[in-house]
């Protein structure tokens, strides 16, 4: 459902600062594939997500989304149909705005009411059993801002809004990484409900490997803007971490930062 065919992206080119952030990056997205993203600081994982968004154009390849060529298509026309959450809890909510205002605005921006001036009955019935859903309470507190929520609860609350019209593909870059134990694990099994429940194609940045291998059905490492190892399924299930880092090493002629398998213990 997603292609991507030799993207290649340089920021500050021709200068001192030239970074080759995506170098000719292949990959084949299957419909329903809940894909995991790993690799070092710097390897290109987020401008990879910024590509796919349309942040900016990449300077070759394409990039095609349900048989559409969107390589050249400003981002604001593709937002309706990726969704998309960052670290930063902050990201992705209006803290002057009441629960019920920002669902409301995630509505509309993915086009399914007409006008933002009255939330219909309708609609808020709708939005308290979606609040329900993440059983946190939140239902009843919609009409409080976003602003007084708990980091956990705001990025719980994002991943609703992103999913509440399901998008096309859903790309998460370590939207759990800021939150604490507790509230990390809380809002990645509510991803894991809400993109079963809806069937929906996702892309999750972790640097987390444990968290990471199991995951989804699929786990990709990048190094230096490409992808230097793609586990699926199968081989995913039987292979052992030793095996995992030794690839890694073999792909990237480095190790995995030490931090990074450390961190995920
Ligand atoms: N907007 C930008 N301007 C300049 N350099 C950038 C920009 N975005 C990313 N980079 C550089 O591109 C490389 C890849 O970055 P990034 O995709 O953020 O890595 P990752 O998410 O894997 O840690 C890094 O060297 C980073 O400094
Ligand atoms: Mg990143």
């Amino acid at each position: 459902m997603l292609k991507i065919e030799n993207i290649s992206k340089s920021f500050n080119p021709g200068t001192v600062n030239e970074t080759k952030a995506l170098r000719g990056l292949n990959l084949n997205v299957n419909d329903g594939d809940f894909i995991t993203i790993l690799g070092s600081n710097g390897a290109g994982k987020s401008t990879l997500f910024n590509a796919i968004s349309g942040n900016f154009f990449v300077d070759e390849g394409r990039i095609i989304l349900d048989d559409q060529n969107i390589t050249f298509m400003p981002d604001y026309k593709r937002a309706k149909w990726i969704g998309r959450l960052f670290q930063d809890p902050l990201k992705g909510t209006a803290p002057h705005m009441t629960i019920e205002e920002n669902l409301a605005l995630a509505y509309l921006r993915a086009g399914q009411s007409k006008t933002f001036s009255r939330i219909s009955k309708k609609d808020e019935e709708f939005f308290c059993e979606k609040l329900k859903m993440l059983d946190m309470g939140l239902e009843d507190r919609m009409h409080t801002q976003v602003g007084t929520l708990s980091g956990g609860q705001r990025q719980a609350l994002t991943l609703l809004m992103a999913t509440i019209v399901p998008p096309k593909i859903l790309l998460l870059d370590e939207h759990t990484a800021a939150l604490d134990p507790q509230a990390a694990d809380k809002v990645l099994s509510l991803t894991k409900k809400i993109v079963e429940e809806n069937h929906t194609t996702c892309l999750m940045i972790t640097h987390n490997i444990h968290q990471g291998l199991q995951t989804g059905n699929r786990s990709l490492f990048m190094a230096d803007g490409n992808i230097i190892l793609d586990l699926q399924e199968e081989e995913r299930k039987t292979i052992t971490m030793e095996e995992v880092l030794e690839k890694f090493k073999a792909g990237a002629h480095k190790d995995l930062d030490n931090d990074r398998i450390l961190l995920s213990e």
